[in-house]
């Protein structure tokens, strides 16, 4: 089974076409599919769709371009009651971003930190947004000595990458992985443990190759998988197999869910 760990399967990002989209996926070989929530709405809404679709999981948080949410309503608290219900998986996407001028970054750091202690509360996973800020983000992390999370869409360097992995925290690639342009990517993925290691599309967003410039979809995670599978010589059944473990392992609350299978506790 393939599993797309984060994608934006939401109202305004798929509009009318959002619950043929949901169809589609629940009768494709995706079986798993993390809905992530970026601000109040769409957290709201990700829960909400896990009611209706077996393969979602959701996420709830406040993006790094959203904190004026937290300006304007008592977010912490939101965030907080929402995480409560057992198919929100992770708190995310949070981090910072230094790329886009969006968010004053002052707030951008202290809302991080907050989020990353309701996680550290309730024992769930973070998920990481970092853009051209992965020395705050990772010392952020540092300060609140929770190393339990996954960078999304890594697009960092080695080093970046040797620093969240001895750390303890897990690497997810996106649809960038198959970009010719991205040689550096590919050079992380050669040598991150296959422990370590999950895929996305983040959808809509950046569909891979051969999907270039269209709306992306989870359905479109196989081509991740490949282009990983391809660099590292393994079976793509093989690799599935792997991440799904991965999967369970860090998203520890879907362990319940997964079809009805029992999964070893992580010790
Ligand atoms: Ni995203």
């Amino acid at each position: 089974m393939l599993i797309d760990s984060h994608a934006h399967l939401l109202k305004e990002e798929f509009g009318e076409e959002l619950e043929k989209e949901l169809k589609k996926i629940s009768e494709s070989s995706v079986k798993i599919v993390n809905n992530i929530g970026y601000n109040l709405k769409s957290s709201e809404e990700a829960v909400r769709l896990t009611a209706r679709y077996e393969f979602l999981f959701a996420t709830v948080g406040i993006h790094p371009y959203d904190i004026k949410d937290f300006v304007s309503n008592n977010a912490v608290e939101n965030i907080c009651s929402l995480a409560k219900n057992k198919r929100v998986v992770a708190i995310g996407e949070i981090g910072l971003d230094y790329f886009r001028d969006i968010s004053d970054f002052g707030d951008q750091k202290k809302y991080f930190k907050d989020q990353i202690l309701i996680a550290k509360e309730l024992g769930v996973p973070i998920i990481i947004h970092s853009r051209d800020a992965f020395k705050d983000t990772f010392n952020i992390i540092k300060e609140t000595g929770y190393f339990n999370g996954v960078f999304h869409s890594f697009d960092y360097g080695i080093e970046e990458a040797k620093k969240i992995l001895d750390s303890g925290m897990f690497i997810s690639f996106s649809g960038m992985l198959t970009f010719k342009s991205k040689e550096k990517l590919k050079e992380v993925a050669k040598i991150v443990p296959l422990d370590r290691v999950l895929f996305e599309t983040d959808s809509p967003y950046l569909a891979p190759v051969p999907k270039r410039g269209k709306r992306n979809t989870p359905l479109y995670v196989e081509y991740v998988y490949k282009t990983f599978s391809e660099i590292r010589g393994i079976k793509l059944e093989e690799l599935e197999k792997i991440v799904e473990e991965n999967f369970v392992r860090l998203f520890n609350r879907s362990k319940n869910f997964i079809n009805g299978r029992h999964y070893v506790q992580d010790s």
